[in-house]
């Protein structure tokens, strides 16, 4: 199942996200992807939205991941920085991937597809034109 669609704004890719997060199950897992600047972190910020996080979610590049507490529990990692799938065994986050409980979110997943479980969403970010992407949701 694909679903595209253009945002024209950063709120407009927090509402879609905050969208799908209703949707989502324990032990569900979103695989983002997308260049610099795509709105990676903008949508994991819906997500936080649609699971009623009241924190803010920041970029979890230096810890690699953190979790928020909500409707759901939030995993958020990023494996921008990560340099081999055994540094994130290594700190034990591979536990994350799935997730027991809550879901969890993932940056630059393309970086080690095969950490992905199968039944992942992915969200395929690409720049439109200015403040515009194209968000591709396939299941
Ligand atoms: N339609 C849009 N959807 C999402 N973000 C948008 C949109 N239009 C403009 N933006 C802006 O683009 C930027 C996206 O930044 P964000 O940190 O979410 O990207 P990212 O993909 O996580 O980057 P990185 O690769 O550094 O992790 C934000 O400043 C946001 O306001
Ligand atoms: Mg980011």
């Amino acid at each position: 199942m694909e679903r595209i669609v253009i945002t024209a704004s950063a709120e407009e890719t927090m509402a879609l996200a905050a969208e799908l997060a209703r949707r989502l199950r324990d032990g569900d897992v979103v695989a983002l992807v997308g260049p610099l600047g795509t709105g990676k972190t903008t949508f994991v910020k819906g997500l936080a939205r649609g699971l009623l996080i009241p924190e803010e979610v920041l970029s979890p590049s230096f810890l690699l991941a953190r979790t928020y507490r909500g409707l759901k529990d939030l995993h958020h990692l990023d494996l921008y920085r990560v340099r081999s799938p055994r540094e994130l065994a290594e700190v034990g986050l591979d536990a994350l991937l799935p997730p027991e409980a809550g879901v969890t979110a993932v940056e630059w997943a393309d970086r080690f597809p095969h950490l992905i479980p199968r039944g992942a969403i992915w969200v395929f970010l690409e720049h439109a034109g200015e403040g515009r992407r194209r968000i591709t949701i396939r299941r």
